[in-house]
């Protein structure tokens, strides 16, 4: 079946499809990632590993950016006409808060690399400017930050979908499969 390029009335067209999917894919490798850090001593490995954190986060910035462009110039598919207000709103508040998520904690972790010494690359190729200078006080601050809404985001995402499973099961509506490529 081929996807038309944009989005339809009825579903999403596969630019969307493919920013959704791929962005989704790149932040659950960032909790993996993370995890990853988490369990390793400093040495090589994770210094190696937050370098691939860092330019993964930065690439879904760059992807996010794009897509919120994309989004403007192509709006979704209107929602069902018979779904309640309140699910308008808490779709529009989660949607929302993913994208804000998704702009601050790479930001966030730009800063506090900056905050650190280390600034940040991507891949080694693109050398970033460090938005701060040196400050230990600061990295404290920006590390608690992208900590605390790298959480919240995992708590959205997990809201989200569960919103689209009970779309898809218990209101048994088009919502979840407009989403996806089949
Ligand atoms: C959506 C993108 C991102 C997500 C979901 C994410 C998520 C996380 C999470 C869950 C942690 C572990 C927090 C903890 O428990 O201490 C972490 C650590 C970290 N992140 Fe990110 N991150 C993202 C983007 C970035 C970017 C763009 C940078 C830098 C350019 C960055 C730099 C770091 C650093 C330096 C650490 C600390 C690693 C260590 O413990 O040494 N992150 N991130």
């Amino acid at each position: 079946m081929r996807i038309p390029l944009r989005n339809s009335e009825q579903a999403y067209g596969l630019i969307s499809q493919a920013f959704h999917w791929v962005v989704a894919g790149l932040v659950l490798l960032q909790f993996i990632w993370a995890w990853r850090i988490q369990q390793l001593g400093f040495g090589r490995e994770r210094f190696d590993l937050v370098n691939q954190h860092k330019s993964v986060g930065l690439t879904i910035l760059a992807l996010v950016v794009l897509r919120l462009v994309w989004r403007y110039f192509n709006p979704p598919p209107p929602l069902p006409a018979g779904m309640p207000a309140w699910e308008r709103r808490a779709a529009g508040i989660i949607h929302g808060m993913l994208y804000v998520l998704l702009l601050i904690i790479p930001l966030a972790g730009w800063a506090m690399s900056s905050a650190a010494g280390y600034g940040a690359s991507w891949f080694g190729l693109i050398h970033l400017p460090d938005p701060v200078g040196q400050d230990q006080a600061l990295m404290d601050g920006l590390q608690w930050v992208h900590r605390l809404l790298a959480w919240l985001l995992a708590a959205l995402v997990v809201a989200h979908g569960l919103a689209a499973l009970r779309h898809h099961f218990v209101k048994r509506d088009a919502v979840m499969r407009r989403m996806l490529p089949w």
